[in-house]
């Protein structure tokens, strides 16, 4: 059976409730992108949502919560940690805290780690859903585990129609990229995904450079070298379509193929880069794609393009 894909509206937040209850899944809009919702205290439905993405366990789950009260029945926030969910909260930034006894984040969803992932949207919809459901939900990408993240209802569908019961249809995602994943241990601050949030925002509101946590991320156990993985295969840094490729551009001047953003701007890019991988990852073998400036949310884009890129082996 198919997951009706449904508008977002007070009874289809309603039904969307329910099913969670009973420990269905749910796909939400959020700003950044589409995102498979469960109950996070219920380890049934937390185990039917990693099978349905086929992430391995030991990947942990973002649990998203409706402001800083409920964040705070989760983990312990220190007063560096409490003043960036004030500065960033609602929005694309997901705190990694240490748990605190009584939280109601199941063991399985965190992976059994001893922190949890916390992040409250501010996409309408997902957060309408959090207060209603009074409780936190685990919404990791709603793709199948190392495709490319949907920012549209139909990517959702595609990858997950027949495996989950809802689709809240918000239209296209804003930000289009996922959210700044930070690590918070008193007042330090380790960067461990690239995202939503710029790097240089976060380190101007703390006032010095981010930690970035090495490729290996022990503490990052998601971020895979091989993910985002269209079936075709990436050139990065092509000024130019080879004979047979398709082109990903970026800024004035380019011709062919698709423009993640002919002004140049690295906003309307993240919020194109998805979907338009996925259109041409539909019509071509081999991709080449331009180079993008390392700055701003270029940083983010330029991590997901080479993830998007590695082949094991
Ligand atoms: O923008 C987003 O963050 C989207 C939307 C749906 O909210 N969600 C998302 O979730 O990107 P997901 O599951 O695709 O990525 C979550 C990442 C994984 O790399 C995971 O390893 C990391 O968060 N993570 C979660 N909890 C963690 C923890 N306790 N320690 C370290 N990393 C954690
Ligand atoms: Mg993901």
């Amino acid at each position: 059976m198919s997951a009706p894909i449904v508008p977002v509206l007070p009874e289809t937040l309603a039904l969307a409730v329910e099913i969670l209850s009973d420990g269905g899944l749910v796909a939400m809009p959020t700003e950044t992108v589409y995102g498979l919702a469960a109950d996070a205290s219920n380890p049934e439905a937390v185990v039917r949502l990693y099978e349905a993405k086929g992430r391995p366990r030991f990947n942990p789950l973002i649990a998203h919560v409706s402001g800083l009260p409920m964040a705070m029945r989760e983990a312990v926030f220190s007063p560096l940690a409490a003043s960036l969910a004030q500065e960033f909260w609602p929005g694309p930034l997901t705190l990694v805290l240490p748990v605190i006894p009584g939280g109601t984040v199941c063991d399985l969803a965190r992976s059994g780690l001893q922190t949890v992932g916390l992040r409250c949207p501010s996409h309408m919809a997902a957060n309408a859903l959090i207060k209603e459901f009074d409780r936190p939900v685990v919404a990791p990408s709603a793709n199948r585990s190392g495709h490319v993240s949907p920012t549209r209802a139909d990517h959702v569908a595609a990858d997950l129609a027949d495996r989950i019961e809802l689709i809240l249809d918000g239209g296209p995602c804003d930000v289009g990229i996922e959210s700044t994943i930070i690590a918070v241990e008193g007042d330090i601050v380790t960067l461990l995904r690239s995202g939503a949030v710029p790097a240089d925002r976060l380190e101007a509101f703390i006032g010095k450079p981010l930690i970035r946590a090495s490729g290996a991320g022990i503490s990052a156990p998601g971020m895979l070298k091989s993910h985002y993985a269209p079936k075709a295969r990436l050139r990065l840094n092509a000024d130019a379509p080879e004979p047979g490729e398709g082109y990903l551009g970026f800024g004035p001047g380019v011709r062919e193929g698709l423009n993640l953003s002919p002004e140049g701007d690295l906003a309307e890019a993240a919020t194109k880069l998805f979907a338009m991988l996925r259109a041409l990852d539909m019509r071509f073998d081999r991709i080449a794609i331009a180079p993008i400036p390392e700055e701003g949310l270029g940083e983010a884009i330029n991590d997901r393009l080479a993830r998007a890129a590695h082949r094991d082996s």
